[in-house]
């Protein structure tokens, strides 16, 4: 066992840990942060997608030896006290959700795309969520919600 650190939505944590331990393990085990799923566990669904310094990574596949030192935001960083984000909200009022297993992944991977590119096209939204697998929404709620949020996010910015 190691102890590693760690700064997970804001908070620092000393985790201990064998080295190739996964960050996924380490969130939902240890943090009890089950927002992440593990779906595959091989890094190919996305169900476990988290921001490792705002870049959406599959936690199922990242030793925490890798992420030691490093900022991790999870879905239950990303809401602002009692308020949804504008991103989740977006998801919820688009009807983008049904059993919700891809969703915490979708929005993460979301929050990066919307970073990088506040203003993206119906196919650079499909381009990066590509990879995160949704079994049941057939993915065209999916996209709307992420234009919609990156609506919302525009007048946001606008009002500030
Ligand atoms: Fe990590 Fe599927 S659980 S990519
Ligand atoms: Fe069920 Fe996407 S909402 S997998």
């Amino acid at each position: 066992m190691e102890t590693y650190r760690l700064t997970v939505n804001g908070r620092i944590y000393d985790i201990q840990a064998m080295p190739n331990e996964t960050l996924l393990s380490v969130l939902r085990d240890q943090l009890d942060l089950t927002g992440a799923k593990c779906g595959c566990g091989t890094g190919d669904c996305g169900a476990c997608t988290v921001l490792l310094d705002g870049e959406a990574v599959r936690s199922c596949i990242v030793p925490i030896k890798d992420a030691a030192g490093h900022f991790v935001l999870t879905v239950e960083g990303l809401a602002r006290g009692s308020e949804l984000h504008p991103i989740q909200r977006a998801f919820v009022e688009c009807g983008a959700i049904q059993c919700g297993f891809c969703t915490p992944g979708m929005i993460l991977s979301t929050k990066a795309l919307l970073d990088r590119n506040p203003s993206p096209t119906e196919e650079d939204i499909r381009a990066a969520l590509s990879r995160n697998l949704c079994r049941c929404t057939g993915y065209a709620r999916i996209v709307s919600a992420v234009l919609f949020a990156a609506e919302l996010l525009r007048k946001e910015r606008e009002r500030a």
